[in-house]
């Protein structure tokens, strides 16, 4: 899914936007998956620890890490225990909250996360959007979502579905649902403060790219319209 163009140019530039400056910044990247997060903070200066609580996917980060060393330290472990660490400025967690299948899961890991940053440290988080978590499938997108359970509620099963260049399906996974209300009092219950919701925005070179050569004839609002996920962030007290 790297290669998506939501992913290039929508949804990673604009939580990348979120973190800021993050130069010599000590981040744990919560949920880090195969290391793309990791790696992108890694590239603008940052010192990280890549955290997951699956084995087969900080394989393929280690691997990268490997072959293009960046200084990045991955670790298995549960975003839902993290007492033994020592504290970050920041924490990151791209697309993780959302795994959350429990209300006790998601104000549990917000606890543990304000648990590990320093005063003033930041959560910068890409989440399942509480008003539009699902979309039908459109190629620029190379996904689907749909309603499990019933619909805005909370604790709901959406399946997401991965299709490949051409349309075929090629496999998905479960998200839930929390509304708005629910993670600001995860945030606010966990000591946070300032908790932001933004909408995911094309950047520069996306809008080039669509002027010179747009395959799909849509605009951009047709496409930020079409975003599921939305940009989450909060500032420990
Ligand atoms: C959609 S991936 C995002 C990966 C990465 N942040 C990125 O942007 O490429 C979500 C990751 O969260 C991990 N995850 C889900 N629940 C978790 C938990 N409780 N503790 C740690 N990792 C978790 C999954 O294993 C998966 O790798």
């Amino acid at each position: 899914m790297e290669n998506f163009f939501h992913r290039k140019y929508v949804t990673y530039p604009s939580w990348l936007t979120a973190c800021g400056d993050v130069r010599n910044l000590r981040i744990l990247d919560l949920g880090c998956g195969s290391g793309r997060s990791s790696r992108m903070l890694a590239e603008r200066g940052a010192k990280i620890l890549g955290l997951d609580n699956s084995q087969e996917q900080l394989l393929i980060a280690k691997a990268e890490e490997k072959k293009n060393p960046q200084g990045i330290e991955y670790i298995f472990g549960d975003s839902g225990n993290l007492r033994l660490f020592n504290t970050f400025d920041m924490v990151t967690a791209a697309m993780l909250l959302h795994y959350a299948q429990k209300e006790e899961q998601l104000f549990n890991m917000c606890a543990e996360i304000a648990h590990v940053l320093i005063q003033d440290g930041r959560l910068v988080t890409l989440t399942l959007c509480p008003k539009h978590p699902v979309q039908t499938y459109h190629p620029l997108l190379g996904y689907s979502s749909e309603w499990v359970g019933p619909s805005f509620q909370n604790g709901s099963e959406i399946r997401i579905t991965l299709y490949d260049s051409k349309g075929g399906e090629v496999g998905g996974f479960s998200n839930w649902y929390w509304d708005t209300k629910t993670y600001e009092k995860a945030l606010v219950q966990a000591g946070f403060r300032n908790v932001e919701w933004s909408r995911c925005t094309i950047n520069t070179e996306g809008k080039r790219l669509l002027l010179t050569s747009n395959p799909h004839d849509l605009n951009f609002p047709e496409i930020e319209n079409k975003m599921i996920l939305s940009v989450l962030t909060a500032t420990l007290s």
